[in-house]
């Protein structure tokens, strides 16, 4: 008997065999319901390097946007050690994660204050949902976009990323994380907007990239 490959990944993950298994091979469904992201440098260290360009930088008081929270909430976490913690809005497509978010809402509402967290698709997001941000992270950009998908969806990578930029003020920064598996990807749309003149590299951090609005 064959088993089909994302069958065989869904298997091995329910039996915690595998620690990742990316949507595109075990179906949008399963990914949502079941799969869970923690904290591991060693396979994405988007989150602990972010936490530590945001410490030195001293970025407080800032409105940010946070692309996938993973179940460890460290941006959060590590967000509301600054004396005037930035003001954080986060999104997971995952309901275990959304649910990991929750229990730790019930056991340190203060974390509330300053890190929200919402479920759904960042593929959805509008204009009118969005406020004014100071730092966005597109570290998972290119990653999850399933273009079968588009009528339920406002955006594919190049919309998403012109809406971050259109919702940027005035010295905002765009973050990318060049070890996301889709980097490829992500590499040649942030060039097609460096080439039409609409962003610039300003700095560069471990393996993030930061940008800024021209
Ligand atoms: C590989 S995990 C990385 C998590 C975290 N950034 C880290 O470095 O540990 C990818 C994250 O992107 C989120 N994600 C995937 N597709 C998404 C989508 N379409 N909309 C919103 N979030 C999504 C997942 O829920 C998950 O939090």
């Amino acid at each position: 008997m064959q088993i089909a490959t994302g069958q065989a990944l869904r298997i091995l993950y329910r039996l915690k065999l595998i620690r990742s298994c990316p949507p595109h091979d075990v179906g949008i469904e399963f990914y949502r319901k079941k799969v869970s992201w923690g904290l591991r440098p060693d396979a994405c260290s988007c989150d602990i390097e972010f936490v530590e360009y945001l410490q030195k930088i001293k970025a407080e008081d800032k409105n940010i946007f946070h692309f996938g929270t993973g179940s460890h909430h460290i941006v959060g976490l590590e967000n509301q050690k600054f004396i005037h913690p930035n003001e954080i809005i986060a999104i997971t497509a995952s309901v275990p994660e959304y649910q990991s978010y929750t229990d730790l809402f019930i056991k340190q509402p203060e974390l509330a204050k300053y890190y929200k967290v919402f479920l759904g698709d960042i593929y959805t997001l509008t204009d009118r949902f969005l406020p004014q941000l100071d730092i966005v992270t597109l570290f998972h950009l290119c990653e999850f976009y399933f273009p079968e998908n588009s009528p339920k969806l406002h955006h594919n990578d190049a919309s998403l990323l012109q809406l971050f930029l259109d919702k940027l003020n005035v010295g905002g920064k765009i973050l990318f994380y060049k070890k996301s598996f889709a980097w490829g990807d992500t590499e040649a749309l942030v060039k097609k907007f460096e080439q039409q003149e609409k962003i610039k590299q300003t700095e560069e951090y471990k393996s993030l990239l930061v940008y800024s609005k021209i």
